[in-house]
């Protein structure tokens, strides 16, 4: 197998530099990405700025966006929070662990003949800095913070960028389309999304 060689992101500013590097070609070694998201050691101090929490559900903070390449966000799982069962719309998704834990189940996409529960290929539990990796062709994914205690980070590169994605009813298969917003941007509440967001919860 091919052996790529991987410099140690030191800083998260350095992550962010590496990741430009990697995306201004167009192929994408997944391989690669993961190993270097993996290899940079989280350091809150150097995100806590992104990371904004709602007491209601999880939130997605907007740290780059990568030269239109990738988007790189900060999603924010309060104690118990956790998202729908949810495709990623053709793009690659990184999801590298800053703080806490965070579950990550699995499902096959649901057959249009069969109708009932969606199918569970398997269960993870992430820990301190893992990078998991999914796209269309793995599957659905479900990822919770089970913790009743605990708060959890977690840094999401998606590859190219996208707005909307779907969500699925785990006991039907039905699907539903979403818009996806921020919470925040750089640092920066985004005000009138948060208006919205509160009006659906
Ligand atoms: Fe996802």
């Amino acid at each position: 197998m091919e052996q790529t060689e991987v410099t140690k992101p030191e800083t998260l500013d350095d992550l962010i530099k590496i990741l430009h590097q990697i995306f201004s070609s167009d192929s994408v070694n997944v391989e690669e990405v993961q190993t270097i998201m993996e290899a940079y050691e989280s350091n809150p101090q150097e995100w806590m700025k992104f990371a904004r929490f709602d007491q209601y559900r999880y939130t997605r903070n907007l740290v780059d966006d990568g030269n239109g390449k990738f988007n790189l966000m900060i999603l924010c799982w309060g104690e118990g929070h956790g998202s729908s069962i949810h495709d990623h719309t053709n793009s690659h998704c990184f999801m590298k662990i800053l703080q806490g834990q965070l579950k990550e189940t699995l499902f096959m996409w649901p057959d249009s003949k069969s109708h009932g529960s969606m199918k569970q290929k398997s269960q993870r539990v992430l820990q301190d800095n893992k990078c998991a990796y999914i796209s269309d062709s793995i599957g659905l994914h479900r990822v919770e913070n089970v913790s009743h205690t605990e708060r959890a980070c977690s840094l999401h590169l998606y590859s190219p960028p996208f707005q909307h994605c779907q969500t699925f009813d785990q006991r039907t298969g039905h699907k539903n389309p979403v818009k996806l917003t921020f919470w925040s941007k750089y640092g920066e509440k985004t005000l009138h999304e948060t208006t919205a967001s509160q009006e659906n919860n």
